[in-house]
């Protein structure tokens, strides 16, 4: 039965209080919703175009939950097929990833092409004249699009565009996509993880400016052995640092980088040799973006979430990262690093050796975060204590990126999509 609307979210922007049932992290029926309202209902990503560069090249995802094939045809058009054999079910693709001119089901031997059409019956004249191959060729979500090469899918026929759903987030998209002259990649390898915690502490924490010093200290401690002084900078009130809600769930946190970007790691004693090849890269994008986008680029770093379960992490390394929950408390998370096509192999080492040591699995940040967030799940065994607040800097003019506006962007989303259809259903009955 659907609960009360009112009981998720508080939002009480007069007294400048936010608080979130945590309900919303450990209730199976809560989970059950979500998967209706949220991953059927929003665009989800998938992969990125760099990854099947060629026809035939395929990549088998699990992508809200279910399992998709991200695939190129022979007619150069990517396509997102639902891997379940449509005889009777088997995955046609049992693979990560290769190049294939077909896709035969291990169960019964149908064969499909890599455009979805089924191309082959073992036995075929044992089907009636009513049977049609063309029926049965492997299904799609209702939507699939691409925005500078990210690809999502959507099973809502009725939903807006790609293009209008990603609203204020496009812009962030594109200061990562023009990163290159001839291309994003999606660089090889993938790191692949779980967490026993609820999906939802992942949004917040990937751009949760508050958590950074005292989650992190190894990290701080290791920067500061080696010269680098973080600590004493007040991210708070640091320049060109804003949080900024971006529409339809999505938001960012922006601020300027002590660590050099965006081939990090240039700044001394990182690399006080990689400098002239910085400046030389800058100067690259100043004539193609003008002074103040190509400061923007190499100087800024992006937090960025796509509602509901994609971040792009614009940090050192560019990692893009997407998570499903499995259960209330438990969500497997994959992450891929993205680099320009045409980086030098030096470069592209150097940000291989951030993707690994600073947001790997088993680096110096992801390990922090992630005990912070099974913390979070213990935590919530105390039921007594029923809300979690998120209201830092709500009565600010100008919050900060150690406030928390980006969650409550977030949240406002989630909320309203969980709840709408019980508003309306009680409206009706009224
Ligand atoms: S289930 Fe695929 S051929 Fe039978
Ligand atoms: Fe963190």
């Amino acid at each position: 039965m659907d609960r009360p609307p009112e009981n998720y979210v508080m939002d009480d922007q007069a007294a400048g209080l936010f608080r979130v049932n945590r309900r919303v992290f450990y209730d199976p029926e809560c989970l059950e919703q979500e998967r209706r309202r949220i991953f059927e209902k929003c665009w989800i990503y998938v992969g990125h175009e760099s990854e099947v560069p060629h026809a035939g090249d395929y990549r088998s995802r699990n992508v809200a939950g279910r399992p998709m094939v991200l695939v190129r045809g022979d007619d150069n058009v990517i396509r997102v097929l639902l891997n379940t054999c449509t005889h009777r079910g088997a995955m046609v693709c049992r693979q990560k990833s290769g190049n294939a001119k077909t896709f035969q089901c291990p169960y019964h031997a149908w064969t499909y092409n890599a455009r979805g059409q089924l191309v082959g019956i073992p036995g075929e004249d044992a089907y009636s004249d009513a049977f049609s191959r063309e029926e049965r060729g492997l299904a799609s979500p209702a939507g699939v699009d691409s925005y500078r090469g990210f690809v999502f899918a959507c099973f809502d026929p009725a939903a807006q565009s790609l293009y209008d759903y990603l609203a204020g987030a496009r812009e962030y998209l594109d200061l990562v996509a023009d990163q290159s002259e001839v291309g994003m990649k999606v660089v090889a390898g993938q790191q692949a993880y779980s967490a026993r915690a609820n999906w939802k502490l992942l949004v917040e924490n990937s751009y949760d400016g508050y958590h950074g010093l005292p989650t992190h200290q190894r990290y701080f401690t290791f920067l500061s052995d080696i010269g680098i002084d973080v600590r004493s900078r007040d991210l708070a009130s640091a320049p060109h640092q804003k949080p900024v809600d971006l529409g339809n769930g999505h938001a960012v946190v922006e601020y300027q980088s002590a660590w050099g970007r965006p081939i990090a790691h240039w700044v001394p004693p990182f690399g006080e040799h990689r400098r002239a090849h910085f400046e030389e890269l800058r100067a690259k994008f100043e004539k193609r973006f003008g002074k103040e986008r190509a400061w923007r680029i190499c100087e800024t770093s992006r937090n960025l979430g796509i509602f509901p379960n994609l971040v792009i992490n614009d940090i050192m390394a560019i990692t893009i990262r997407t998570f499903y929950p499995v259960a209330p408390g438990y969500m497997e998370v994959n992450a891929w690093a993205l680099a320009p096509l045409e980086e030098s192999a030096e470069d592209s080492a150097l940000r291989l050796d951030n993707f690994l040591t600073f947001l790997g699995p088993g680096g110096f940040a992801t390990p922090d975060d992630v005990e912070m967030l099974e913390s979070c799940q213990r935590g919530f065994l105390n039921r007594e204590v029923e809300w979690s607040d998120i209201s830092r800097g709500m009565k600010r003019e100008h919050p900060s990126i150690t406030d928390e506006l980006q969650m409550r962007a977030f949240w406002r989303r989630w909320n309203q999509l969980m709840t709408e259809p019980q508003i309306q259903r009680a409206r009706r009955a009224a």
